[in-house]
């Protein structure tokens, strides 16, 4: 017997009138005019989309969960700045306990998956030898096991180098249980330390066989590139396809020429790249007067040389950021605007930058839409990715392994218009 048979659903390929049946927590069919009745089996649990959209979850490339929800711990960030962010961090890490830490990261998972987020790669800061972060992160990692795929990057918040202990500590934290490799190069004291971090940090991961997400170049300085060297090492190692840069902000204000060269050396290396478009319009350009910069890294660019490029929520309230709640619709609506990407086709990438690439880039296993794949999958209130992104649509159902784990009610504004009663859902009817 079949578990769940979902019909009249929109994919966000665009087709239309699909069906999707589910057995034993993977999707076993996806087809056209597939129904309870069409099908040879009985579905336990049979659910009519009404031509709405039917998604895979959507992924986070980038996210802090050991700093999540800790707004205003012990104060607010004044000046806006990353470096501020940094420096506040250093002075709430004295006071965080293992279960404050656990109790704030297990609240915003709920949150996400409210939000129909079913996977997140998260950072965690690797530069407190008591490790207390990376305990904490390796426990949440267990608990939410059953509905969230949480993967840890081991982040040498303070600079690899630049700590006391720094490589030692990092290599403990993948002792622990944490996934992939981390760096911060653009923080370390000089270029020429940054270059080496990224240097040792990839042959690392390369005798490790594990992942690399480095930050890099999160910064308005366009003589930062640290990419460059990310590229390189990436090439001379064969970790082609395994390393991720995550901000790459320099790129905004590096010159064209150099950005042409640069372009086709990351694609040989197949990096990945991820830009977070809600904290990279808010901390850069905060040297700026007028006109400011925004900081984000050439996505439409970057996507058009071939290579994979996921939007990251990165921070909610946090001492970096103090909006979000885990909606990564609305980091796609922020990523889309920022990045001038309005074309019908550029607006569908967005989408697939929160949702499929991110799961390339985790390496996700058998994510997706297709017979064979978990059966994890979102329902929203809209009729096309667009319009998801445009809505920052609710999530009417969300499904982990065929289960039904979130449900939140369709959003509708009852009219009280001179007697003229009605009600409106927003979306568009042509
Ligand atoms: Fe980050």
């Amino acid at each position: 017997m079949l578990d769940l048979l979902i019909h009249n659903a929109t994919l966000p390929d665009g087709r239309t009138g699909m069906g999707v049946a589910v057995q034993n927590g993977r999707i076993v069919e996806v087809s056209a005019a597939l129904t309870a009745l069409t099908h040879t089996q009985t579905p336990a649990q049979v659910v009519d989309a009404q031509g709405l959209l039917l998604s895979s979850p959507f992924v986070d490339a980038h996210f802090h969960m050991d700093a999540t929800l800790s707004l205003g711990l012990p104060r607010l960030n004044q000046s806006g700045t990353l470096l501020e962010g940094i420096a506040l961090w250093g002075e709430l890490k004295p006071h965080l306990t293992f279960d404050a830490l656990v109790e704030r990261a297990l609240a915003y998972c709920d949150w996400a998956v409210a939000q129909g987020l079913l996977a997140i790669r998260s950072h965690v800061d690797t530069s407190d030898p008591s490790m207390l972060a990376v305990q904490a992160l390796v426990e949440v990692k267990k608990r939410v096991a059953p509905y969230l795929d949480l993967q840890l990057v081991a982040f040498p918040q303070d600079g690899v180098l630049r700590t006391k202990g720094g490589v030692d500590n990092l290599k403990k934290a993948l002792s622990l249980g944490v996934d992939v490799v981390g760096g911060i190069p653009h923080f370390e004291r000089t270029m020429a330390d940054g270059a080496a971090s990224v240097k040792l940090l990839c042959e690392l991961a390369a005798e490790q066989g594990r992942l690399v997400d480095m930050h890099c170049d999160e910064s308005d300085d366009p003589h930062s590139r640290h990419v460059e060297t990310l590229a390189y090492e990436t090439q001379r190692l064969g970790l082609h396809g395994r390393v991720t840069g995550s901000h790459l902000t320099s790129m905004h204000s590096m010159d064209n020429y150099y950005v042409s060269k640069l372009l086709p050396l990351m694609a040989e290396a197949q990096l990945c790249v991820v830009a977070n478009p809600l904290i990279n319009i808010t901390l850069q350009g905060r040297h700026d007067s007028y006109p400011k910069r925004r900081g984000m890294t050439r996505v439409p660019e970057i996507m058009a040389a071939g290579m994979t490029v996921a939007f990251g929520h990165d921070c909610v309230m946090d001492p970096w950021y103090s909006m979000g709640s885990g909606d990564m619709l609305e980091v796609a609506s922020m990523g889309l605007h920022v990045g001038h990407m309005t074309s019908q086709a550029a607006m569908q990438q967005c989408f697939d930058a929160v949702t499929k690439n991110p799961a390339r880039i985790l390496h996700l296993d058998s994510y997706g839409l297709e017979a064979g794949c978990h059966a994890d999958l979102v329902l929203l209130q809209a009729r096309t990715p667009i319009e998801a992104i445009r809505l920052k649509a609710t999530r009417l159902k969300v499904w982990r392994r065929g289960q039904l784990v979130a449900q939140t009610p369709a959003r509708t504004a009852s009219l009280h218009l001179g007697g003229r009663p009605g009600q409106t859902d927003f979306l568009h009817r042509r």
